[in-house]
């Protein structure tokens, strides 16, 4: 299936909001103030092939410029993807990496940083992936728990070509 990755726009909160809670379970961030905030920005993806999916998103990604203090580092974080399990592993997570990291590169970033939980397998290899490496284990975030494993925090250097 072919996936189209674009801004999310207020209508899509809804759909964000529940593949947030099914993604994180107890755990969901707030997203109603993602799109007003200068410093967080948040995209969808929709199924192009099939219509009656036609508008609403079967995934989201979310983009953090974090400047809390020097720890965690001063940065643009990948703050969050969930995609519908209908819809796993046919590329769409990777697609919302691509666009949040031609964003944060667009915008000057020298690099791009991205926290997991250890045990989050599936997301460490996705990552992997695209080049991220780890520069930190344990790692807190602000407000983020790592339920029965510990925080790992990545980054991946701005190319130089
Ligand atoms: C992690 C997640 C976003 C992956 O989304 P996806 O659309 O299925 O990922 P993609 O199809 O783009 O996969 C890209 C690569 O990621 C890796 N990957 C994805 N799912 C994987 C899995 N279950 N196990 C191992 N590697 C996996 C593979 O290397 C894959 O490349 P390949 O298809 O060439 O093997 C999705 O599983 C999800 O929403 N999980 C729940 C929420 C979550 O944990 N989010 C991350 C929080 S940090």
């Amino acid at each position: 299936m072919h996936y189209e990755v674009r801004p999310a726009l207020p209508a899509d909160l809804p759909a964000v909001a529940a593949l947030q809670s099914h993604g994180f379970g107890s755990q969901p961030a707030a997203v109603a103030g993602e799109l007003e905030s200068p410093d967080r920005w948040l995209w969808v993806a929709i199924a192009q092939a099939d219509a009656a999916d036609h508008a609403r998103p079967v995934a989201y990604a979310r983009l953090r410029l974090a400047d809390i203090s020097t720890e965690p580092p001063i940065g643009y974080y990948l703050s969050g993807v969930v995609v519908d399990p209908g819809h796993r592993g046919q590329g769409v997570g990777g697609q919302l990496i691509g666009a949040r990291m031609d964003f944060a590169w667009s915008a000057g970033a020298p690099a791009l940083y991205y926290f997991a939980n250890s045990r989050n397998t599936a997301s460490i290899a996705m990552h992997a992936k695209f080049g991220f490496r780890e520069v930190k284990r344990p790692f807190r975030f602000p407000g983020v728990a790592f339920e029965d494993g510990v925080g790992v925090l990545f980054r991946l250097e701005r190319p130089t070509a």
